[in-house]
């Protein structure tokens, strides 16, 4: 154990925080991206007539969401359910997350004017998540809690955009237009992010997912330049706790070398990229998350095995690899499969 690390707890030794170590593991630990929503009958059974924006403030119906992909596909860690809009609402952002369509901001950030309503994020704005985090590890035991955030790029895209986009022409206008006001937003965004991951950190999250999954849509020069100082400064305000620190994006090929440099532990990779592909464009000293097609999962039964054998035997060379999909998993995947998809894994990989 390093200087830095905290003392050894309950979730200390267990195979996702060993995979994420780079230390040896029983077997390959599994989790999913969005293991917990809308793929259960039984969250949508508790979410009934409840707005998103409202479950995520109530620590009891938070703590039980999580738990459920938990209790039913035994998967080797939680992620604590919430969306990566939380803290803005929680700044007082006039934000909304409309069902069918997602995130919307009814006055995007587009000026300097813009930018000054944006304060800084205290654990007081978001103490339904220090609670929620306590009750969960409570229940959780030696399952690790994952918390997460959106990291800067991705959440201007919902500022500047003022909802969900395909080709980000405000936000990438921003970046090029105005570098100084652009930097000076993902400067404020990554200090309300590391404020909030430190919330979750403080709580008892085991290990934290900076989410930035439209920054595909740079090019590596731009993300050098434009957005990794913001999230770098992110990873290094929670360097000191010493939990592991995952950083994902979708259709990140061309970048996935610069966001482990950004400071990850551990990097998320979607399946355009094989993982031992992936662990040579990253180099070594990082573990490797990922990276079956979601969409694999509504193919047959044989057909999702032969293609999570390719990702096991590509991962096969890998430091440390966390078993996940590449993206979030689809509304419409059967929960059961994803249950023997965990099953699969496990054996697939018992040492
Ligand atoms: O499970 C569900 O989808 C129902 C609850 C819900 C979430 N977000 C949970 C969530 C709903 C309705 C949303 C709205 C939302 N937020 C959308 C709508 C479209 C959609 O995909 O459902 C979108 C695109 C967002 C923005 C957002 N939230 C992004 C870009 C991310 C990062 C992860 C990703 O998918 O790329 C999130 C995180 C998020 N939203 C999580 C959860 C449970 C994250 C943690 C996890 O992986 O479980």
């Amino acid at each position: 154990m390093s200087a830095n690390q905290t003392p050894p707890s309950a979730t200390y030794d267990s195979a996702f925080l060993k995979a994420c170590r780079r230390e040896p593991v029983p077997h390959t630990p599994v989790w999913f991206m969005r293991q917990a929503g809308r793929s259960l009958p039984e969250y949508r059974k508790v979410r009934e007539g409840v707005p998103m924006l409202e479950s995520c403030m109530r620590p009891e119906l938070v703590t039980e969401i999580t738990l459920q992909p938990v209790r039913r596909h035994n998967v080797d860690a939680a992620i604590y359910f919430s969306d990566i809009v939380v803290p803005l609402k929680a700044i007082g952002v006039d934000l909304d997350i409309k069902p069918g369509v997602g995130p919307v901001v009814e006055r995007p950030i587009r000026t300097r004017a813009d930018l000054d309503r944006l304060r800084d994020l205290t654990p007081e704005d978001v103490s339904y998540v220090t609670e929620a985090i306590g009750l969960l590890t409570r229940e959780l035991g030696a399952t690790p809690l994952i918390g997460f955030a959106g990291a800067p790029f991705t959440l201007a895209s919902y500022l500047v955009e003022g909802g969900p986009s395909r080709t980000y022409e405000n936000a990438k206008a921003m970046m090029y237009g105005d570098p100084e006001l652009w930097a000076d937003l993902l400067d404020r965004l990554a200090d309300i992010t590391a404020a909030f991951l430190k919330v979750q950190i403080e709580a008892g999250a085991s290990a934290v997912q900076l989410f930035d999954s439209w920054v595909g849509a740079l090019a590596p020069a731009d993300y050098r330049r434009s957005v990794m100082p913001a999230s770098a400064k992110v990873f290094e305000a929670v360097a000191g706790y010493g939990v592991p620190r995952i950083h994902f994006g979708v259709g990140t090929g061309e970048l996935l070398k610069l966001m482990g440099e950004a400071g990850a532990d551990v990097v998320g990779v979607d399946w355009r990229v094989p993982l031992d592909e992936a662990a040579r464009r990253v180099g070594p000293g990082k573990a490797l998350q990922g990276n079956l097609d979601p969409t694999v999962l509504f193919a047959t039964p044989e057909a999702i095995e032969t293609k999570t054998r390719e990702v096991l035997d590509a991962a096969a060379g890998l430091e440390g690899h966390v078993f996940n999909l590449g993206h979030g998993v689809m509304p419409a995947t059967d929960p059961d499969t994803l249950t023997r998809l965990v099953e699969y894994v496990h054996t697939r990989t018992a040492r």
